[in-house]
């Protein structure tokens, strides 16, 4: 049943629309303009963010047990190692056992990594590189082993990336993107989830739109509404990936949506 609601939102209220059930998951959370736009005219999808999309960003990493970032997204965004301030969220986090903050986890080829989110911070959570070919030596000789992942060779391929943080007891895996990785975790039916703010700004002109790399030819990738929740004229949608979208053909197999 999909949920239509109005109006702020409380703590409570969010969680019982962003709750998933005990299994892994693999969740993406991303945000558009009405444009489609995924970065403002400065690049960054900061400047494209609310208070409201803030809120269920901040939701979503802390039911998370890894956040798992393109290392173009750590270098544009200039992201360190997370760490939950919320003290209603820490306390979240403790009521589910779940450490104070999320792995962050940094999909690479080129180990090219900025010097803030190589750096360790005991007040934030570890960081993995999950990567390919040649850099998995060098990574481990900077983070040490147990901090790196090889996930292929040329690449890092999703399902390889996902089960891994599986194996490790990382069940909960939210993406923040961003669009190359999506891209590829979508082609490699990994994604369950997409959650996705649209925002009632329009940007124009070129620039990324959530999802940049080609998810090859065949049926389109279907995803299936559970809420909108609207707030400001902003909306917050959670979408379901439809698995079988991509190996069926379309006629009469998932929900029809558009
Ligand atoms: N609107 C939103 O919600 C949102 C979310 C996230 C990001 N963004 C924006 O998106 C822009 C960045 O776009 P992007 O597409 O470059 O981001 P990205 O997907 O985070 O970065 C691409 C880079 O990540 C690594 N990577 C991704 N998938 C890989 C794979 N399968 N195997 C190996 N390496 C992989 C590679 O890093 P190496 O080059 O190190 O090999 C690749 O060059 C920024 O402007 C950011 O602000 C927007």
């Amino acid at each position: 049943m999909v949920t239509l609601l109005a109006g702020p939102r409380s703590l409570d209220d969010l969680l019982r629309q962003y709750a998933v059930g005990p299994g892994p998951v693999v969740r993406a959370n991303f945000v558009t303009t009405l444009d489609g736009h995924a970065t403002g005219g400065d690049g960054l999808s900061g400047s494209i963010n609310s208070a409201a999309d803030k809120q269920v960003f901040d939701l979503l990493r802390a039911l998370a047990d890894v956040v798992v970032v393109g290392a173009g997204t750590i270098r544009a965004e200039g992201y360190g190692r997370l760490r939950t301030e919320d003290p209603a969220l820490l306390e979240l986090r403790r009521a589910a056992g779940r450490p104070d903050h999320p792995v962050l986890a940094v999909v690479t080829a080129s180990g090219e990594l900025p010097e803030k989110v190589l750096t360790p911070d005991p007040e934030a959570g570890d960081l993995l590189a999950l990567c390919a070919g040649a850099v998995t030596e060098e990574l481990s000789a900077s983070l040490g082993p147990d901090a790196v992942i090889a996930c292929g060779t040329d690449s890092v391929e999703p399902t390889t990336a996902v089960r891994a943080l599986h194996e490790r007891g990382l069940g909960h895996v939210l993406t923040e993107g961003g669009p190359h990785l999506l891209g590829g975790w979508v082609r490699a039916g990994v994604l369950d989830e997409l959650c996705l703010t649209v925002r009632p700004v329009v940007v124009g002109g070129t620039g990324p739109r959530i999802l940049e790399a080609p998810i090859g030819s065949g049926p389109l990738a279907r995803f299936e509404l559970r809420h909108a929740l609207a707030v400001e004229g902003d909306l917050m949608l959670r979408y379901v990936a439809v698995k079988e979208s991509r190996t069926r053909h379309q006629s009469g197999t998932g929900p029809h949506l558009n």
